[in-house]
């Protein structure tokens, strides 16, 4: 019963963690080195230095490198690396538990050749539990590389470890764990491990983590248009209006830049107003595959708040969702819409804005975030892991069955009157004729996804201390258009999370 009146209280524990944000102090590490490095408006201390109980790290069987010769023009962070050649870990105390940014830094620049060949595997773990997959890391040769996360820490013990494959070394530049404002339009608390595969700045140009709130980096949204000339870009001087409130938009949700640039349709004179019209990026991701769509928003066309200026929002052309531009309290208010589709076996992801009604020239778009969840995935289970799992549900069933049947009542209702809400802010409507539970995953809103009682209910949280077992299967490839990128094939292997640190706030 403690834990019933614990979950009731939960939504309002982390509205009220979220309600003020700024950007923290730590922990940025400049790995390999001895001094400090301003990179993106944050220190990043030397982890040679960085001697206190904050941060720390298996020194034995590591080595640094360092270039300072012909490297100049890269940022301080990449000159120097921390190899491995043996399994160590960075360990973190973080100030509290909850969601984080994790990034990780990659970079060949400064390196002696065997790096180029490096496969090594990347946990992260908050707990006690470990587990490892095999990563490869073939090509290094485009650097730098960074590779960022959104995890939900349950402990702050939070470790990252790295693991070099035999006759191989594991690798580090950088490493930056900060605590990230807890907005996600997510159902399930234990459901926010994310790992980032686009951020567009729609309409306007590349931002460098110099130029971001949170050192994140805004790439061009061009080569993403299905149709390029559908879109032409617009852009203001005027500042952001941003609206204060926990739920709206701030200068960290995106930075200045990214609300005074937008893609609008392109109206050609031909065509006029008088039809109806979609512009649509294509993004690559992986199929059958769980995404979190974050869009922004932010009025800079429109002379008047007026509800000419709404229009639709498609993810995979069979959510729609309206944007109400004229609900805003002023022009250029910054705002966002978050939504969670599974993708499907074209292993694209379809982002379309379209005008509403025929006499209505509307639609615009600001910015676009993708990011993949990390979860359990079936065909790479290992023995160890799934008879862990196994043998935890087997005790705890029997025992716990009515529990469970009162928390589904309770998360059920809990939905239903969380969906109404909804209904009337964004009015998520499902139009098209196509199974809204597509690959099991989720397929509506982050409101329609399916409760899981096996994997995201928190009764598994009884059973085990406080534990967030994470496991990060990496390896490189080529794109499409010749690059080569991260790419996280396994997952969550186990959640478990102990309500411990939310008796005692966040
Ligand atoms: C330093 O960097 C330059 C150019 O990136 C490279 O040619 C040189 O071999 C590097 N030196 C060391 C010691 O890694
Ligand atoms: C590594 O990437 C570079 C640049 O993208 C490419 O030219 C090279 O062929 C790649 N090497 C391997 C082994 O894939
Ligand atoms: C990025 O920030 C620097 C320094 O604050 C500024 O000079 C530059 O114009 C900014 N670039 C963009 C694209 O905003
Ligand atoms: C807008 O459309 C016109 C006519 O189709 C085309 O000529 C023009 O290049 C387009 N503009 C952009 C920015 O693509
Ligand atoms: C930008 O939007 C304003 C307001 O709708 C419009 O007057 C202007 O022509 C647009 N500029 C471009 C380059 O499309
Ligand atoms: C996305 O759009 C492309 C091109 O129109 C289409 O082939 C693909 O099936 C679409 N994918 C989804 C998930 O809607
Ligand atoms: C816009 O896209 C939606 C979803 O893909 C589609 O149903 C609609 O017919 C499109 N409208 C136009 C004018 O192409």
């Amino acid at each position: 019963m403690t834990m019933l009146v614990i979950l009731l209280l939960l939504p309002r524990l982390t509205l009220s963690a979220t309600s003020s944000y700024s950007l923290p102090e730590k922990y940025y590490v400049n790995c390999g080195s001895d001094s400090d490095v301003i990179y993106g408006g944050r220190t990043f201390v030397g982890d040679m230095t960085s001697g206190g109980n904050s941060v720390s790290f298996t020194k034995e069987g590591t080595e640094t490198s360092s270039n300072q010769s012909g490297s100049s023009t890269s940022p301080g962070i990449y000159q120097t690396v921390r190899i491995f050649r043996r399994t160590s870990s960075y360990k973190f105390q973080l100030d509290s538990a909850g969601l984080h940014f994790v990034r990780l830094h990659f970079s060949a620049l400064s390196s002696p050749t065997e790096i180029s060949t490096a496969r090594f595997t990347v946990s992260a773990t908050s707990g006690s539990n470990h587990h490892f997959k095999s990563f490869s890391v073939q090509n290094l040769t485009e650097t730098p590389r960074v590779e960022e996360f959104l995890l939900m820490i349950s402990s702050p013990e939070f470790e990252i470890q790295f693991v070099p494959d035999p006759s191989s070394v594991a690798l580090v530049n950088a490493i930056e764990v900060f605590s990230a404002r807890d907005d996600l339009d997510i159902l399930s608390k234990f459901d926010k491990n994310l790992h980032t595969v686009y951020r567009l700045n729609v309409g306007g140009k590349k931002i460098t983590p110099e130029n971001d709130t949170l050192g994140r980096t805004w790439s061009l949204d061009d080569d993403f248009l299905y149709r390029k000339d559908a879109a032409r870009n617009n852009q203001t001087a005027q500042k952001p209006n941003y609206e204060s409130g926990s739920v709206s938009a701030t200068e960290y949700t995106a930075p200045d830049p990214v609300y005074k640039t937008t893609k609008t349709m392109n109206r050609s004179s031909s065509e006029g107003v008088g039809l109806l019209m979609n512009v649509t990026w294509s993004l690559k991701v992986k199929s059958n595959t769980r995404h979190f769509v974050r869009t922004h928003f932010c009025d800079i066309l429109s002379k008047t708040l007026n509800p000419d200026s709404d229009f639709y929002l498609y993810v995979n052309g069979h959510l729609r969702i309206d944007v109400k531009p004229s609900e805003r309290v002023r022009l250029v208010t910054p705002f966002y819409k978050d939504v969670v589709d599974v993708s499907d076996g074209s292993g694209l992801l379809n982002v379309s804005i379209g005008t509403k009604e025929l006499r209505v020239d509307a639609g615009f778009l600001n910015g676009l975030e993708v990011m993949e969840f990390m979860e359990k995935s079936a065909s790479v289970s290992s023995s160890k892991s799934s008879s862990m799992v196994y043998i935890i549900g087997g005790c705890v069933a029997a025992g716990l069955i009515l529990v469970l049947s009162l928390l589904f009542m309770v998360f059920l209702k809990r939905r239903r009157s969380k969906n109404k809400k909804k209904k009337a802010d964004a009015e998520v409507t499902v139009w098209s004729p196509l199974p809204l539970y597509r690959g099991g995953g989720g397929g509506g809103s982050s409101d329609n996804r399916p409760f899981d009682p096996v994997n995201n209910s928190p009764l598994c949280n009884t059973q085990s201390s406080n534990t967030t077992k994470l496991e990060l299967k990496l390896y490189f490839h080529q794109r499409l258009n010749g690059s080569s990128q991260f790419s996280v094939a396994t997952l969550v292997e186990a959640q478990y999370a102990s309500f411990d640190y939310l008796s005692n706030g966040p």
